[in-house]
């Protein structure tokens, strides 16, 4: 099994007797939004290996600048805790993260850096862009204007629409080894299962001994499905399609970030941190409007260095009539006027009306529970 990111599988859980320990510090409290909660819970699990706490400074322009670690590792998204109010805290001090939306505390940080933030570099070499319709820059610019950095330690795992589904990354690791699957292949998605989907599983099934489903159920933006509603039609699918033993469906709770080529590089070291050997990436991954060229998640991956994990990539499928089925713009040669383009938009739309979609693009089973479930994120992440 491939090794995780940097080597070592972080995990940084504090026990029962260290978790009152630190609770009866009286230590400066700091609030923080239900997806930093999730994400503290993903550093301490070791989903973000080798990340042990939030970036300080350093940190953040190593990975916004040259898209590594300073101790060299590949990293391409920032994972920071940006905070308004930074009276009280002090470096060489420890402090709790508080999950505002229930007052739990989630976990204890060593305080090493207090820096304010340049949002627009961030936005920039992150998201390429600074326009605030970004969801990614959005939020960005919606939250504190400073950051804290340090390592932390997991008091308590933040509660989450959901959470039954996921399982850890020393889970899965334990799951791999027991089925006996040398090679793993992730699939990462943020959506219900359409057929362009179902043919990069397919080949995923072919050439690894499993595929790893790993829909993305931490917050979206609006207009994006609802995390359960994905995670039943994935139910669907499976039990009407695929071979059991070839599968495992498990959900991640991070929030999607829709930085494109850069959160493809993050996809892919998470799901190298869960065990995979592979990592499927097709048209437009993780994009969001036009922001990125859909082709640009592929390229990337040749400008940095090798990560570990064997990236797959492939090009835009469709339908094709002339052929008579589900094909790519490497496999098929027909045009346009054969062509069903897949389109999230388009399937959204008719199943708001609802109507299935053609079956070309979203199989009946998945169309007639997407119907009677319809529903998708009303808020956005923020
Ligand atoms: S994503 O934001 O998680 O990337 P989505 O769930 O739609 O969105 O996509 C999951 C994976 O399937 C991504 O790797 C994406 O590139 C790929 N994909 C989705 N639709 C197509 C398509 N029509 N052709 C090729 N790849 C696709």
């Amino acid at each position: 099994m491939l090794e995780p990111h940097g080597g070592k599988l972080i995990k940084r859980i504090a026990t029962e007797e260290e978790k009152k320990l630190f609770l009866s510090l009286n230590l400066k409290k700091i609030y923080i939004e239900k997806d930093e909660a999730l994400d503290a819970e993903k550093i301490c699990i070791g989903s973000f290996s080798p990340l042990e706490g939030f970036m300080d400074s350093e940190t953040l322009l190593s990975v916004c600048r040259k898209m590594e670690l300073p101790d060299g590792n590949v990293w391409s998204i920032p994972v920071i805790l940006q905070v308004e109010d930074i009276s009280g805290l002090k470096t060489g001090e420890k402090a709790l993260l508080i999950d505002k939306t229930d007052n739990k505390p989630i976990a204890v940080i060593d305080i090493t850096d207090i820096y304010k933030l340049n949002k627009k570099e961030i936005a920039n070499t992150v998201f390429g862009t600074l326009d605030t319709n970004h969801p990614g820059v959005r939020r960005l610019f919606s939250k504190g204007d400073y950051a804290v950095g340090g390592s932390i330690t997991l008091l308590n795992r933040p509660s989450f629409p959901n959470k039954e589904y996921e399982l850890d990354p020393e889970e899965t690791r334990e799951i791999f080894k027991e089925r006996g699957w040398k090679t793993v292949v992730a699939f990462q998605t943020r959506n219900a299962p359409h057929r362009a989907h179902e043919y990069l599983h397919r080949l995923g099934m072919e050439i690894g001994d499993g595929l790893f489903i790993h829909p993305i159920i931490g917050l979206k933006k609006e207009g994006d499905f609802d995390s359960k509603i994905i995670l039943e039609a994935y139910q669907i699918l499976i039990n009407n399609y695929y071979p059991h033993r070839k599968v495992l469906l498990a959900g991640l709770s991070t929030s999607m970030r829709y930085a494109g080529p850069r959160e493809a590089v993050f996809h892919a070291i998470v799901r190298k941190n869960y065990g995979c050997t592979h990592f499927l990436v097709g048209r437009d991954h993780a994009g969001v409007g036009d922001y990125y060229d859909p082709f640009a998640a592929h390229r990337i991956f040749e400008e940095i260095p090798d990560i570990g994990i064997k990236i797959i990539k492939f090009s835009n499928v469709y339908h094709c009539k002339r052929c008579g089925g589900i094909v790519s713009e490497n496999t098929c040669s027909h045009p346009d006027d054969v062509i069903t383009k897949i389109s999230m938009t388009k399937i959204r739309k008719a199943l708001s009306e609802g109507k299935r979609p053609p079956p070309e693009m979203l199989r009946e089973e998945v169309a007639d529970f997407l119907i009677k479930n319809f529903y998708l994120v009303t808020e956005d992440y923020r």
